[in-house]
């Protein structure tokens, strides 16, 4: 695997790939890499392709109160794992070369950024759009991977893409788990051994609310449910909400997809899961 930290010698050497032949897909992470983002690099892998995988904890999407500082960097783990996934590229820009001196521009997803985590973390969602365009544009890729765990960040892109004409292809890469059901995270770490055994409440509320309203039960018992059961577990609850899959808007409309978001601290660490709530899934 090629590694750069320079925006003209990654040009450089997609430039060559492309004129390989070679169809660049990207897997943009933050690092602290485990089983999930590998499952994005492997759904990027196909035959003739070159893939890249970036790494930049990206300060504009983290809150004033919020982890930037103590984040999971663990560099060297990370290329290995990248390394042995068959990675071709990784891109590991530094922050001076993403937000130079005089930096000015954000880019604002109405609609799909604004409630659920964009409510609890506002300007998240901005953050995250404006380094994700800036990562299209350096790398140009063909295709790009995010996974499904974080299913509104997944809905943000999209929307970004269609509406700025991004010739970019999306693929959300389904949610991997623990044995437990716990989804993984890079900030599964901060969990104490006892918060870490609650923490599979999440998938477990989640669940049996996703089969509750599946089963035609009705859909605000079921959240109210899931609520309690996640309170009892010790859970401190942001949301949890029945959403349409593709705008985010509450209360989804009769034959659109739909899908069940939570977000609950347990100790000092915030999680988030999602399932789908759509009978064929
Ligand atoms: O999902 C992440 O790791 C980040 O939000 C992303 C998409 C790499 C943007 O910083």
């Amino acid at each position: 695997m090629e590694v750069y930290r320079e925006l003209a010698a990654l040009r450089e050497a997609l430039g060559a790939a492309r004129g390989d032949g070679r169809e660049v897909a990207l897997v943009p992470t933050m690092g602290a890499l485990h089983a999930g983002h590998i499952a994005l690099v492997e759904a990027a892998r196909r035959p003739g392709a070159c893939v890249v995988a970036s790494i930049f904890v990206n300060p504009k999407q983290f809150g004033a109160n919020e982890d930037l500082s103590r984040y999971p960097r663990k560099e060297m783990g990370d290329i290995t794992m990248l390394t042995d996934a068959g990675c071709d590229i990784l891109w590991l820009p530094p922050v001076e070369a993403m937000y130079p001196e005089g930096f000015a521009t954000n880019i604002s997803v109405a609609g799909v950024s604004e409630g659920l985590d964009g409510a609890a973390r506002p300007g998240h969602f901005d953050g995250v759009a404006t380094v994700v365009a800036k990562l299209f544009n350096q790398v140009r890729p063909a295709r790009a991977y995010f996974g499904e765990k974080d299913f509104q960040q997944l809905a943000v892109i999209r929307r970004m893409v269609a509406d700025l004409d991004f010739d970019i292809d999306i693929t959300g890469v389904p949610t991997q788990r623990e044995d437990d059901g716990l989804a993984l995270s890079s900030r599964n770490v901060y969990l104490l051994p006892e918060e870490r055994q609650k923490a599979v409440a999440l998938p477990r509320a989640l669940g049996v609310a996703a089969r509750a309203i599946l089963g035609g039960g009705e859909a605000a018992k079921a959240l109210a449910d899931a609520t309690a059961a996640l309170t009892a577990a010790g859970f401190a609850v942001d949301y949890v909400s029945l959403v349409d899959a593709e705008t985010l808007a509450p209360e989804p409309a009769p034959g659109r997809r739909r899908q069940l978001l939570a977000a609950a601290r347990i100790g000092h660490t915030r999680l988030i899961d999602n399932l789908s709530v759509d009978p064929l899934s």
